[in-house]
């Protein structure tokens, strides 16, 4: 992987903060509070603070840096952040924890304005676009004892060879493009995140190809819109290095098919919009590319759907569907659904349970829909009223539950693939794993078997989890 110059420039502020760290060990901690590739950004962030001598620590007594990486794409998260701040005051004036926030939420001028007027005690203010200057920030509020704000609203550039430090030992994330170019109405993210901008296919392959070294079995392509890959280069003709024949999303996956060693592939998030025939025949045709797909619908209504921008009609969606289920054998789908955005009517929601009714989803993520200030959803007058939102989540949530019931039950007395990952969290004597469509099987097994994929009889199924049955072949 070529390193950036700007990354081998923060090397040196690496081993400057490490020197200052000399002897201390001092302790860290990081809460993460958005989606993967915020989590994918932690990962980054945490590679970068262990470099620089921090010690990963939960205990919040004895934080010497604390760090949140925010996510604003819905209001909750504003009052988590400010709930937070407020116990990391006593951290601040007992301890004199360094406070860092950084994240998609820190792209926002109201926000920032409002953590130094009412938070003056943050050191350290970072954007989504300079998160690889961490290290340079860091040092300089160290050194200066000053307070720092560093956030560009620009573009940033895709920076390679940044340290890692991946949360899990069998599953490992790679982003293959950063920002979004879609403006989905509702949505914050173009706005914090910039741009689409595609990774080049060879520091892919390679990041991949050095994830399966290391002993990864899954890896998880991300992106706010993956099957878009490299589409705006090909458009506007901006040049890119083909590597392996990669010039495409399609064409990806199928490069990643053949790296040995890693068994499972998976990616988020598609836009409906962008599934061309291509990326169908290359999920269908690469082994490891898991049967389940993301495909967000966020509504079911026509009319919704055109008030939110999202470029696809309710029969399309359906049509996408059924292509996909003819052509991808044990497919499997998950989806996302904001219910109550501005405008939706009784006969529109409908829409949206007939939608659900007709897929059958394996998994379906619901939002209420959630003022962002900046976008057009915000503007609109004829916003819902919060009783009714919440009357139409419940309804969904109904729905979903009672499908999900039937779902599970067709798994019992089948063999399933499942990719152990580790102990059972509520129980120390269980392994647990995911089957190809991600669902959760609980077993008991020698531990031997965590990071292989082996088969499980399901024997019994619970709301979120299965159970599954191991027998020791030969
Ligand atoms: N790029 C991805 C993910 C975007 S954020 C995609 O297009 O699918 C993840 C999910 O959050 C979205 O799919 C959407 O369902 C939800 N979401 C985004 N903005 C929202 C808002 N303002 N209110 C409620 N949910 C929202
Ligand atoms: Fe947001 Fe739409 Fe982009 Fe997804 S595709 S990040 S929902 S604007
Ligand atoms: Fe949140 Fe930013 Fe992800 S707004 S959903 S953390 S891209």
């Amino acid at each position: 992987m070529e390193v950036s110059n700007e990354v081998n420039e923060q090397k040196k502020y690496i081993k400057k903060v490490k020197e200052i760290n000399t002897n201390k060990s001092p302790k860290y901690n990081i809460l993460t509070m958005g989606c993967q590739l915020n989590e994918n950004d932690s990962e980054k962030l945490c590679g970068m603070i262990e470099e620089m001598g921090y010690v990963k620590t939960d205990k919040m007594d004895e934080v010497d840096l604390a760090v949140i990486n925010t996510c604003c794409v819905r209001e909750n998260a504003e009052d988590r952040l400010f709930g937070k701040l407020g116990d990391l005051k006593k951290a601040k004036q007992t301890r004199g924890t360094i406070i860092a926030i950084g994240g998609c939420m820190m792209q926002e001028e109201h926000i920032t304005k409002k953590i130094k007027q009412s938070y003056p005690y943050v050191d350290l203010i970072f954007g989504t676009h300079t998160l690889h200057k961490f290290p340079e920030d860091l040092s300089k509020v160290l050194e200066e004892k000053n307070k720092l704000i560093d956030i560009l609203d620009i573009d940033g550039k895709v920076y390679e060879g940044l340290p890692i430090k991946r949360d899990s030992s069998v599953k490992a994330s790679v982003t293959i493009m950063n920002g979004c170019n879609n403006f989905c109405s509702y949505c914050i993210v173009p706005y914090v995140r910039g741009r689409e901008r595609s990774r080049s296919p060879k520091d892919i392959i390679q990041e991949v190809k050095e994830i399966a070294k290391q002993g990864y079995k899954e890896v998880t392509l991300l992106g706010q819109n993956v099957n878009s890959y490299l589409r705006v280069e090909r458009e506007k003709n901006i040049p890119f290095e083909e590597y392996e024949g990669i010039n495409s999303f399609a064409t990806l996956l199928k490069a990643i098919n053949k790296i040995d060693g890693i068994e499972r592939i998976r990616f988020v998030s598609p836009h409906p919009k962008d599934f061309t025939d291509d990326v169908i025949e290359a999920i269908a045709e690469c082994d490891k590319v898991c049967k389940l797909v993301h495909l967000p619908l966020q509504s079911g209504s026509t009319n919704v759907l055109e008030a939110m921008n999202r470029k696809y009609t309710k029969e399309q969606y359906l049509n996408l569907v059924e292509k996909m289920k003819a052509k991808i054998p044990n497919l499997t789908l998950s989806t996302d659904i904001i219910v109550g955005f501005p405008g939706e009517t009784e006969e529109d929601f409908e829409d949206t349970l007939d939608v659900v009714r007709k897929v059958n989803f394996e998994q379906v993520y619901m939002f209420i829909y959630s003022r962002r200030v900046g976008t057009p959803g915000d503007k609109m007058e004829n916003q819902i009223p919060e009783e009714i939102k919440h009357k139409r989540f419940d309804r969904l949530k109904a729905l979903f539950e009672e499908q999900t019931k039937k779902n599970n039950q067709k798994y019992v007395g089948t063999t399933q693939k499942v990719l152990v990952e580790g102990k059972s969290k509520n129980n120390g004597d269980m392994l647990t794993g995911r089957t190809d469509s991600n669902k959760v099987v609980v077993f008991e097994g020698p531990e031997e078997l965590i990071n292989k994929v082996v088969d499980l009889d399901i024997i019994s199924e619970h709301m979120w989890y299965l159970k599954g049955q191991f027998e020791r072949k030969g």
